[in-house]
């Protein structure tokens, strides 16, 4: 089975795509022949990235301004779309580090704005469109091994991905009569913008040698689980979080 040519004419909207995963899985689903709109607050980086898109072939590529903590802007970015998407990624999001018990309340705020209330903001504003259209879709989810074991120093981060993974089987349940499929994946370490210096500190080269596969992972490592997700091929699953980590979870105590 070929999992991207199930992706072939379909519209998917990847938010937080101006770098990283999400411009990795923008640039996927357009190799697969999907209509792609990039979403994220930095329109500039959204607009090489169309143009980069559409000099690769891809079939229909924009981009949409979005901060997923903000729900107007959430609104404009849907009706400014020229089509209702049939796959929503929910990538954007943000780390912020520092021992709990000196953080700032304000640190946790931004956090959980982005990747919880953001997601469930976007889910549920793509919701209500398809089942206002009587069309079915839909939600990949990025969550995080983070969001089923912990890590020191990443609290708000760990709390908001475990709140992705109990609202991806919340939804999942709830929207199920709609045809809509709600899925996550929960990637382990992939070298990105989000964790880059961290990787090249003494903490961070020793949890490379935590990972049982004993190398961070790339972003095309997530391509099976993710294409899997979006399209057909994951028909019949709904509420499920599918960790792809080097084995990082399964990792020795
Ligand atoms: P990144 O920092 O390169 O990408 C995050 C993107 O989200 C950026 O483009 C950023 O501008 C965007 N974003 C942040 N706040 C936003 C907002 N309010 N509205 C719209 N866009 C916003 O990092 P990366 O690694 O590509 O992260 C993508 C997703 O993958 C995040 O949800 C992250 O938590 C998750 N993830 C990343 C892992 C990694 O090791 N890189 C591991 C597990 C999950």
């Amino acid at each position: 089975m070929d999992l991207g040519a199930g992706l072939k004419g379909r519209h998917i909207l990847v938010t937080g795509a101006s770098s990283g995963l999400g411009d990795h899985f923008a640039r996927l689903c357009a190799g697969c022949g999907a209509a792609v709109t990039v979403a994220a607050r930095r329109k500039d980086r959204l607009d090489d990235l169309v143009r980069d898109l559409k000099a690769a072939g891809a079939a229909e590529a924009r981009s949409v301004s979005l901060d997923v903590a903000d729900p107007d802007s959430i609104a404009a970015a849907f009706g400014a779309l020229h089509a209702l998407p049939d796959t929503v990624v929910n990538n954007a999001g943000i780390a912020e580090g520092g021992a709990a018990i000196d953080l700032d309340l304000a640190a946790f705020d931004r956090v959980i704005d982005t990747n919880l209330r953001g997601v469930w903001a976007v889910s549920t504003t793509a919701a209500r469109a398809w089942r206002d259209a009587g069309r079915s879709g839909v939600i990949v989810n990025v969550a995080s091994i983070l969001g089923l074991r912990v890590a020191g120093g990443v609290g708000p981060y760990t709390v908001s991905k475990a709140g992705v993974v109990q609202m991806t089987q919340a939804l999942g349940l709830e929207w199920a009569r709609y045809g809509i499929r709600v899925n996550a994946l929960a990637p382990g370490y992939i070298g990105t913008d989000i964790n880059r210096e961290f990787f090249e500190t003494p903490p961070g080269q020793a949890m490379l040698k935590r990972i049982p596969m004993r190398r961070l992972g790339r972003p095309q490592d997530l391509d099976g689980a993710f294409l899997l997700l979006a399209g057909d091929a994951s028909g019949w699953m709904t509420g499920a979080t599918i960790p792809v980590d080097g084995g990082h979870l399964v990792s020795g105590l």
